[in-house]
């Protein structure tokens, strides 16, 4: 049987670092659009810039991009379920999710709704770094590597910060959010699928609350 979870909130709510543990505890796929962009923007294609040039802003990649990125992944996928991190993001990507999912006999069984106050997003997000060999999350103060430079996953020294990781590009990110995505926590409450929980809470209490969720689907 598959398990397919949306994992749904602002930008620095966790949902990567969360989505890592699930991948490690559960088995299950992620299927982050905002690392499927990252990487669409690395290759230097003329898709890839205007990609970049969004991002940057902080603004939402168009439906069509996203939506056929994530086609892309689901075709032909014989996995166990998925975990979306950072999709869908608008109202039309939950419907082609929710369409994508029905042609191939299965469903969105569970939407779980990050809640972070704007405050500790900024923080948050301020404070991140990433290893750019493994995607192992890290914060200055909250979660610093054991070895300063070094990731303590995978050893690499390739430790980076995001480009759009700054306060202007994080003030349109919350307002996208706050616009086009937040619409999103109705149209799941309404199927019945939503699952909110404190994401305010330390990481641990917050993987135990989200294994609860998954352990009642
Ligand atoms: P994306 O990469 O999806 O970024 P985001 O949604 O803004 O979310 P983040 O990755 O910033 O945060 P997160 O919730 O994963 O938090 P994390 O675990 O890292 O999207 C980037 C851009 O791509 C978008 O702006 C858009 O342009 C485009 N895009 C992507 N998807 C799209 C879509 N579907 N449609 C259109 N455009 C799209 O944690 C953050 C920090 O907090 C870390 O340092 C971590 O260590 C720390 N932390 C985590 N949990 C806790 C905790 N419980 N307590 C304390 N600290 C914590």
């Amino acid at each position: 049987m598959t398990v397919n979870i949306i994992l749904l909130g602002p930008p620095g709510a966790g949902k990567g670092t969360q989505a890592r543990r699930l991948v490690d505890e559960r088995g299950l796929v992620q299927l982050s659009t905002g690392d499927m962009l990252r990487e669409a923007r690395s290759s230097g294609t003329e898709m890839g810039n205007v990609v970049a040039e969004v991002m940057d802003k902080g603004q939402l990649v168009t439906d069509e991009i996203v939506i056929g990125l994530i086609r892309e992944k689901l075709e032909g996928s014989d996995a166990p379920g998925f975990i979306f991190d950072g999709f869908p993001r608008t109202l039309a990507q939950a419907d082609a999710l929710g369409e994508l999912l029905d042609g191939m006999g299965q469903k969105v069984d569970g939407v779980v709704e990050m809640r972070v106050d704007d405050d500790a997003l900024v923080e948050r997000i301020s404070g991140r770094y990433t290893c750019g060999n493994c995607g192992e999350v890290y914060h200055d103060s909250t979660k610093p590597t054991k070895v300063e430079g070094v990731c303590d996953v995978c050893g690499s020294t390739d430790l980076r910060r995001r480009a759009d990781d700054n306060a202007e590009s994080l003030k349109t990110r919350l307002l996208e959010y706050y616009k086009k995505t937040s619409p999103l926590i109705g149209y799941y409450y309404a199927k019945g699928t939503l699952h909110p929980v404190d994401g305010m809470a330390a990481v641990d209490t917050v993987a135990g609350e989200m294994a609860g969720v998954l352990d009642r689907l």
